[in-house]
């Protein structure tokens, strides 16, 4: 028997839907359960073939759980590795790269010094930082927001610099970055499964959360959704996430990724409405099959990213124009890059580091 399981928080509608969905769906050998731990030794297997991972980013104790269940064979969605080591300002970064269009964005340190630091450590950071080169960047008004965050927690709205220092004291030891606004027109938040399996869901970031899932909205373009569509695989075939939202802002036709780094998006009925929360219990309960189905007992059942892929093997990150493709498939796990690191703790600044020009 393969077991598929869920791990979850205080979430309620998604874990149950997607446990009977399986269960419902599966061939006779592959059921699903919620996770149930009562210890972990190191080395030593859950009894589950796939885990869907909706709350280690929360919990500590879960995510090196995971990482020693990814260790004895169990394919964890979402990579816990890759997670641990992913942040908003990266993934920015390699938008960039890889041609998906963003807003200008800058990395800004933290305005308290972290804990166990002083002024001694920042001997690399100039102070004054360059301010002006800053907000000549991404202009304003903009937004600054944690660079590792979720939720819409401490996402400001800033009219110029005065407004820039007032709310950046407020943000205490959390890194954050600054972004050039892009006044939209329209907006969408795009589940990707499997890096495959996407849906496009027109979202009103204006209206109260139980109204932003468009439900009666006018056609969008088929250009624009084919365009969004794409930037959605490569995204998540870059980042190497089996389960996602990509959130864009579409300005003069062009849709500019905001919000690409939500490894367990919100998935409740009374927000994403019946047919979003139908599509994707039904896809990823569809998906944690097929993992179950592929995975090879004891061996790494995890998906990494073409950019670690590509890393790990000394390729380029997008194919070479002439060159034949050698970059290796998307689901081929890259053996050699399993080199797991911390929740990244960003070397902030100090509180010294904003004053004033
Ligand atoms: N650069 C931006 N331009 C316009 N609106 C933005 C921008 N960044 C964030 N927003 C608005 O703020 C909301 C929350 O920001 P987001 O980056 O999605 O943070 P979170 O990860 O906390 O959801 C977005 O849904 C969008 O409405
Ligand atoms: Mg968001």
């Amino acid at each position: 028997m393969k077991k598929i399981g869920i791990l979850f928080g205080q979430e309620r509608s998604f874990p149950e839907a997607f446990v009977k969905k399986v269960n419902e769906l599966a061939p006779s050998g592959i059921k699903a359960e919620f996770v149930s731990i009562d210890k972990i030794f190191q080395a030593e297997a859950l009894d589950y073939a796939v885990i869907i991972d909706r709350i280690s980013q929360d919990v500590p104790f879960y995510r090196a759980a995971l990482k020693n269940a990814a260790i004895t064979g169990t394919a964890v969605i979402n990579n816990p590795f890759w997670w641990s080591a992913d942040e908003k300002f990266f993934n920015n970064a390699l938008a960039v790269k890889l041609g998906v269009p963003v807003p200008k964005t800058a990395l800004i340190p933290s305005y308290e010094q972290p804990t166990d630091t002083s002024d001694q450590s920042f001997s690399n950071l100039a102070f004054p930082l360059d301010w002006e080169a800053i907000f000549e960047y991404t202009g304003f008004p903009a937004y600054m927001k944690p660079f590792d965050g979720g939720g819409w927690k401490e996402v400001y709205k800033l009219h110029d610099k005065e407004d820039f220092f007032d709310k950046h004291s407020q943000t205490k030891q959390t890194v954050m970055m600054l972004q050039e606004e892009i006044i939209f027109d329209a907006y969408f938040r795009c589940y990707c499964i499997g890096g495959k399996y996407v849906r496009v869901m027109p979202y009103e970031p204006r209206n109260p959360f139980h109204l932003r899932y468009v439900v009666d909205g006018p056609p969008s373009d088929e250009k624009l959704l084919k365009t969004i569509h794409d930037h959605v695989i490569t995204l998540n075939q870059y980042l190497g996430y089996d389960f996602n939202t990509v959130e864009f802002a579409v300005r003069d036709g062009i849709p500019y990724a905001i919000d690409f780094c939500n490894p367990a998006p919100d998935a409740d009925i009374n927000s994403v409405g019946q047919e979003n929360f139908d599509w994707v219990v039904e896809t990823s309960a569809k998906y944690a099959i097929e993992r179950a189905q592929s995975n090879v007992r004891g061996q790494d059942n995890l998906t990494w990213g073409k950019y670690l892929q590509t890393a790990a093997n000394a390729q380029p990150l997008l194919p070479v124009a002439g060159k034949k493709a050698t970059s290796p498939k998307s689901e081929a796990p890259a053996k050699s890059v399993a080199k797991p690191k911390a929740t990244a703790k960003a070397k902030p600044a100090a509180k010294a580091t904003t004053s004033k020009k």
